[in-house]
């Protein structure tokens, strides 16, 4: 019998490539999509089966993080092996306009999982979406799972809480639970409201003409970014382990927004600084100024490596832009497609 997996955030950056991942392991996937006023599943069309046609192993079923009832009946009819939690309010920025609502999703929908799985007498293994973002002012560089705590945003405090009882049920109720600690990761599936991808959607538009200024905060910011495909790997190798634990997951290497900007722009022959102005609505009432992860423990004990390097994940990112823009010029997505791709 097909290993059975539950994704929440399936329609996610994240989601949409591991289940693209577990699909081609001959897995089962079910995922819980939340009902939108218009279509929120762009990332996850091309991968999308008739449910009722044999064969078919992609099941998606309305739910919400915040709604404990649903989540249980999910769990006691899907019955899955596998329980990977990506679920969140995921943008740091937003969390300081809407603080409780990020600790009602991003903290307490992860209890909600937990506790639905406690509920349902069955046993799943459980990937919690743990983030680096938990490390806020650092404490040491670079980042380990043995560096404290010291998050900076509404956000990463949620995270913090939902890492602490992941590790709980994993200690109280012997789950296999394990926290990923990813640190930033992007692809051409981002949303743009994050700045990898605002930035090389903007670099598309500016060459095409179609943009003249791309605003921005905080450019002294420096993040360790990888590519979210190499991150879901990671994710699924965790839970493959005989014993649950914690891992890092993280290239190794810092840049700042500005470095991000030289490679974006230069990479089709523009200079940033005739388009990059800064705009305060940008900045945040608290930043976190640098991420640098050690991800030494998944490596010795996953065998995990990233295969794709900043200038890979860059020129990958503003490449995918180019496209889509053409894409779009010459009518080849509907205004459906376009729409979705654009916010989704
Ligand atoms: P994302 O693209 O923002 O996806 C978040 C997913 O959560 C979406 O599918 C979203 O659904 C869903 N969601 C949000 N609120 C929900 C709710 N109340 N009920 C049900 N579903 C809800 O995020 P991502 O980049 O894939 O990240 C996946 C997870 O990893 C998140 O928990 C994030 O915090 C964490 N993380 C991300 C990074 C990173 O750099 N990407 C790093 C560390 C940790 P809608 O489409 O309906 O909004
Ligand atoms: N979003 C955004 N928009 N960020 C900007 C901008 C802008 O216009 N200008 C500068 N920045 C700076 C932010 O202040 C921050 O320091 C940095 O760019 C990265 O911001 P984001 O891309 O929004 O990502 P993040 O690091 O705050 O959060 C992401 O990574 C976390 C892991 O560390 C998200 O994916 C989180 O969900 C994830 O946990």
């Amino acid at each position: 019998m097909a290993t059975k997996a539950l994704i929440t955030g399936i329609n996610g950056q994240d989601g949409s490539y591991l289940t693209e991942l577990l699909l081609e392991q001959d897995y089962e996937v079910h995922g819980i999509i939340r009902r939108a006023s218009t279509f929120n599943t762009g990332r996850i069309n091309h991968l999308y089966q008739d449910p009722h046609e044999s064969g078919a192993r992609l099941f998606l079923h309305y739910g919400d993080i915040t709604d404990s009832t649903n989540l249980g009946r999910l769990l006691n009819e899907i019955a899955p092996d596998e329980v990977y939690h990506l679920a969140a309010q995921s943008h740091v920025r937003v969390s300081f306009d809407q603080p409780e609502y990020t600790g009602d999703t991003t903290g307490l929908g992860t209890t909600r999982m937990l506790e639905a799985i406690r509920g349902s007498g069955a046993k799943p293994r459980f990937y919690q979406a743990s983030s680096s973002e938990m490390f806020g002012a650092v404490r040491e560089t670079p980042q380990t799972e043995l560096t404290p705590f010291c998050p900076q945003s509404p956000y990463g405090a949620a995270k913090v809480y939902a890492y602490w009882m992941t590790v709980n049920y994993r200690d109280a109720y012997g789950f296999h639970a394990s926290n990923g600690i990813l640190f930033n990761h992007e692809s051409p599936r981002r949303d743009p409201r994050f700045v990898t991808r605002k930035i090389t959607r903007a670099v598309a538009h500016i060459r095409e003409g179609l943009q003249d200024k791309l605003y921005l905060g905080n450019l002294d910011s420096k993040r360790d970014w990888g590519h979210a495909q190499d991150y879901v790997r990671a994710m699924w190798l965790m839970v493959q382990q005989d014993e649950p634990d914690d891992y890092v997951v993280a290239t190794g290497e810092t840049h700042s927004v500005r470095e991000f900007l030289v490679h974006a722009f230069t990479h089709v022959g523009l200079n940033w600084e005739d388009y990059v102005e800064i705009d305060p609505r940008y900045l945040r009432p608290t930043d976190v100024n640098l991420l640098l992860g050690d991800a030494s423990k998944a490596r010795e004990k996953l065998g995990w490596e990233p295969e794709l390097t900043f200038a890979d994940l860059v020129t990958a990112m503003v490449d995918a832009d180019i496209r889509l823009l053409e894409e779009q010029k010459s009518g080849i997505l509907g205004p459906e497609s376009r729409a979705v791709r654009e916010f989704g």
